[in-house]
């Protein structure tokens, strides 16, 4: 049983149980009741007094028949696809969102595309792609499977999943659909949601060598949103949106790359997607004018803005007994190999720095449980480029409140504007430029033990403090969440910046 208390041995400087329920069965059962009572009633209150901005009235985007499952009682990959029948997909069936929409005049319409563009690439999951099998991962809303932690507590629904890292377009999608501000009457919506999973596609047709059939989708859903008049029409589209859960370099194929090739296709240069803005988690930096970072998904997943502040609690008193740490595997060439060997090696030589080497040790580097025990125990988390500029590893250690050291502008500071402070020093360090540790020699490098040291305690209890204000704003709230949760996750973000930048 993953949700069941006290079968996770958190270590005891780290440990997830943040029930404030008694553990005596009858007690728990009385508050319990009494919590539902005053929860209901006080819903019911604040329901009578706003006014919702959507009717009540909603439908699936896709209409399918596949059964919904319950992940909580079982691990094991490939799970679902038994029998035939695949049972890998949670219908979010009639999502009926309580609470009235918090962002003024927001109106959001959702496209119900036709099920080739999103549902039908998640019954084919085995396909999606080439190294792994990501039916345990498209389960939950694209959250995945939940974590074996204490605080799921049986009681209550899981808050604590590890998702697969390139799921936002799934979880964004689910939200949205139970979104507050939706609208199912596009003469009033504002923002205009076009639901394709086009990471999913993307990854799923990465071999495909003809680049035609490759990238056959993303034309056809380009065609697909340029027919939906008037709506288009109004604004050339500039009020429509879309959301990719992998990074833009992955949709930016240039014209003439036809021999090398690593996978992606040309969705982002089309000219109907040129006029949209996408949120992406790692926009192109300096051709991305459309593009708008998001964070990628990490392993909270709240309902109530309670659970945020308990957790917000245990990350403020968490004990750190290391400066630093550095969780990450080695490259092979280029700039990610230099940097990362270079992070390895004065990890390993520093006493204050606690090391999870993911080349020797790959399986606790992918157990969020002994990331983020490691992250919870360190002031400052090492954050070096991963494959590409970004890294999903920098909003776990954000989520765990270590302060992240960057290597590159890229990872963060161009990417995650709406998100981030515009004060980078505030709430981060940047020890140097990764490139120019290349192209001088090496001249570039400090010693990050001295250089961390340097920082007084006084500033880094302010710069955590920052971060752990930053915590509800890159969480992706449950998708099933109420709209009156009481904070602004990753979604609403997303929606009331992008009106500013619309309207
Ligand atoms: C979310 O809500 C849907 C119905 O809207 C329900 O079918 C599903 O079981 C819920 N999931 C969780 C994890 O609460
Ligand atoms: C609300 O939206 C309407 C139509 O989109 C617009 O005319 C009006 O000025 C907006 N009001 C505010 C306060 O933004
Ligand atoms: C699943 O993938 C196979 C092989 O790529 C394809 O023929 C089939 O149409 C796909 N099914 C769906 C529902 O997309
Ligand atoms: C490439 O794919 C397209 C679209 O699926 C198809 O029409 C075309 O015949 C294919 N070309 C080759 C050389 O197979
Ligand atoms: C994109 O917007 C421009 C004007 O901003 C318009 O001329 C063009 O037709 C639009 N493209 C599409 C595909 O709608
Ligand atoms: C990390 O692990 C790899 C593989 O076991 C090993 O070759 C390398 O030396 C380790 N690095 C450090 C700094 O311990
Ligand atoms: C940025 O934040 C740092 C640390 O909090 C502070 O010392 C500095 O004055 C701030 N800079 C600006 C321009 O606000
Ligand atoms: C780096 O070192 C190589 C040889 O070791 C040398 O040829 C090159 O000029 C050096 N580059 C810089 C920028 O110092």
């Amino acid at each position: 049983m993953v949700a069941a208390a006290g079968v996770a041995e958190a270590p005891t400087s780290f440990n997830l149980r943040n029930s404030p329920l008694p553990s005596n069965p009858k007690y728990r059962f009385f508050l319990l009741l009494l919590l539902l009572l005053f929860f209901s009633s006080w819903s019911i209150l604040i329901r009578s007094l706003g006014r919702p901005c959507v009717n009540r009235r909603r439908t699936f985007v896709a209409k399918t028949n596949v059964v919904a499952v319950t992940t909580t009682d079982d691990h094991s990959h490939g799970r679902g696809i038994d029998g035939g029948v695949m049972n890998i997909y949670d219908k979010v069936g009639d999502p009926k969102p309580t609470g009235r929409c918090h962002v003024r005049n927001m109106s959001v319409y959702v496209y119900d595309l036709p099920s080739k563009f999103n549902s039908d690439l998640l019954r084919n999951c085995t396909r999606l792609n080439r190294y792994r099998n990501l039916c345990p991962d498209v389960v939950n809303h694209g959250l995945g499977q939940p974590l074996s932690v204490e605080a799921n507590t049986p009681t209550k629904e899981p808050i604590w999943f590890a998702p697969y890292q390139f799921a936002a377009e799934e979880i964004f999608h689910a939200r949205m659909l139970n979104h507050p501000c939706r609208t199912n009457d596009p003469a009033r919506a504002n923002l205009f949601y076009v639901p394709f999973y086009g990471g999913f596609h993307m990854s799923s047709m990465g071999r495909e060598t003809n680049y035609t059939a490759r990238d056959e989708l993303a034309v056809q859903l380009a065609e697909h949103v340029e027919q939906q008049q008037p709506w288009w029409g109004r604004r050339n589209g500039k009020d429509h949106f879309m959301v990719l859960g992998r990074t833009a370099w992955d949709f930016m194929r240039p014209d003439h790359r036809q021999a090398v090739d690593y996978g992606p296709n040309t969705l982002l240069t089309l000219p109907a997607v040129r006029n949209m803005s996408v949120f992406v988690v790692e926009r192109h930096p300096s051709e991305g004018n459309n593009q708008l970072g998001i964070p990628y998904p990490s392993y909270f997943h709240p309902y109530t803005v309670d659970q945020v502040r308990d957790w917000q609690r245990k990350v403020a008193g968490s004990s750190r007994p290391y400066l630093f740490s550095y969780i990450g595997a080695r490259r092979k060439e280029g700039v990610a190999a230099a940097i990362r060997d270079e992070l390895m090696q004065q990890c390993s030589e520093s006493e204050h720095c606690m090391l999870l080497n993911c080349t020797a040790d790959a399986s606790k580097c992918s157990d969020p449980k002994e990331v983020l025990r490691v992250m919870m125990a360190s002031r400052f988390c090492l954050q070096p480029r991963g494959d590409s500029f970004t890294r999903r590893s920098v909003f776990d250690s954000l989520l765990a409140g270590c302060l992240p050291v960057l290597f590159s502008r890229h990872t963060a500071y161009t990417q995650y504007q709406m998100y981030l402070p515009e004060n980078t020093t505030s709430y981060s360090v940047f020890l140097w430029e990764d490139e120019k540790m290349i192209s001088d020699n090496g001249s570039r490098k400090v010693n990050i033990e001295d250089e961390l040291m340097k920082i007084g305690s006084g500033k880094v209890e302010e710069m955590r403090k920052v971060v752990v204000d930053l915590i509800p704003r890159l969480t992706f709230a449950h998708p099933n969440a109420s709209g009156d949760k009481g904070f602004e996750d990753v979604v609403d973000v997303a929606l009331s910046s992008l009106l500013r930048l619309v309207y």
